[in-house]
């Protein structure tokens, strides 16, 4: 596996893997400081970040190279050069690149010309380094096991939505996507992606329009803003009217299994797509799965550069 583009590159033993580095980065912070000595990794972001450009820069400095922070605007691409002609040089000066984009087709089409790994740091389908933050936070709360347990996604059908039905599918578990129907359900092709990998793994994949039932014993609600980035401002009116029964509220929570939890990729919209009492309260896991996004890539980069992650058999 050369790069991580979507999140069904993943196969159930490299998220083990990664998982496993990751917590392993934590306890043990000088554990590869020079893995990426001497070397660079590019960070090319159109769209705003906080954590991911953080988490990003963070976790190439903990292993010793240097990260190259790249702006939308600052790319000759935005004066015609073509994204193969911009893979091809990126590749003879860093070791690996992160991006940030809108259109999931940029972010294979520069995997396809790089010879570097190419890292999928969100774009609107998709957000695979963040799902190992999210089970990272799973796992340490539950365990491996994900057996008896269901996983809930709630809000808009978006990238948050497409990559939790998909990891949690690989990870053979029981995994829910609460949204509106129509407009703001999940992409089909996105979520027939996700049926065919659980009906390999054991895992449930199910998309419902109803906030109560999907709450309904979960062992984690899960949600992100209701505005992605790119979300055209014409459709907010109507877009924040059918996502208002799927806001996260302490009477949704009371739902849930008796040990459930909150969480959410971050940024959050407190009184949008969650209530403060929730977000804040003793149920919320948010800081401490944030905090997780360093190293989680941070194990994804020491991970690809060295060759070592397999990649996915499930679709083929
Ligand atoms: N969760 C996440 O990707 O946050 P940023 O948009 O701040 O990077
Ligand atoms: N769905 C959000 C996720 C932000 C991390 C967006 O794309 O803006």
């Amino acid at each position: 596996m050369k790069d991580l583009l979507r999140t069904e590159d993943l196969s159930r033993a490299d998220i083990d893997l990664l998982l496993d580095t990751a917590a392993d980065f934590a306890k043990n912070p000088l554990r590869s400081v020079a893995a990426l000595a001497h070397r660079t990794v590019a960070i090319y972001m159109t769209k705003p970040s906080t954590r991911t450009r953080l988490a990003s820069e963070t976790a190439v400095a903990h292993l010793g190279g240097t990260p190259i922070f790249i702006r939308g605007d600052e790319l000759q691409i935005g004066r015609g050069e073509t994204i193969a002609d911009t893979a091809r040089v990126i590749s003879g000066f860093a070791s690996a690149m992160i991006v940030r984009t809108f259109a999931q087709a940029d972010v294979d089409e520069l995997g396809r010309h790089a010879t570097i790994p190419i890292i999928n740091g969100l774009t609107d389908s998709d957000h695979p380094t963040q799902l190992l933050a999210d089970w990272l936070t799973i796992r340490e709360v539950f365990g491996a096991d994900v057996s008896g347990r269901k996983f809930t996604y709630i809000g808009d059908g978006n990238n948050m939505a497409h990559a939790w039905l998909t990891m949690g599918a690989i990870l053979g578990a029981h995994v829910v996507a609460a949204t509106p129907s129509g407009d703001w359900a999940p992409d089909p092709a996105a979520v027939a992606t996700a049926e065919r990998i659980a009906a390999k793994t054991g895992g449930k994949v199910e998309v419902l329009h109803d906030p109560e039932a999907a709450a309904k014993g979960s062992s984690v609600l899960y949600t992100d803003v209701w505005m992605s980035m790119g979300d055209p401002e014409s459709e907010r009116t109507a877009k924040l009217k059918a996502l208002s029964p799927f806001k996260v509220t302490n009477e949704l929570m009371a739902l849930t299994a008796p040990d459930g939890i909150f969480m959410h990729c971050l940024p959050a919209h407190r009184g949008e797509e969650v209530s403060a009492e929730v977000i804040d309260g003793p149920r919320s896991h948010i800081w401490r799965e944030a905090y997780h996004r360093r190293t989680t890539i941070q194990a994804i980069l020491y991970h690809l550069t060295r060759g070592e992650l397999q990649g996915s058999a499930l679709l083929s």
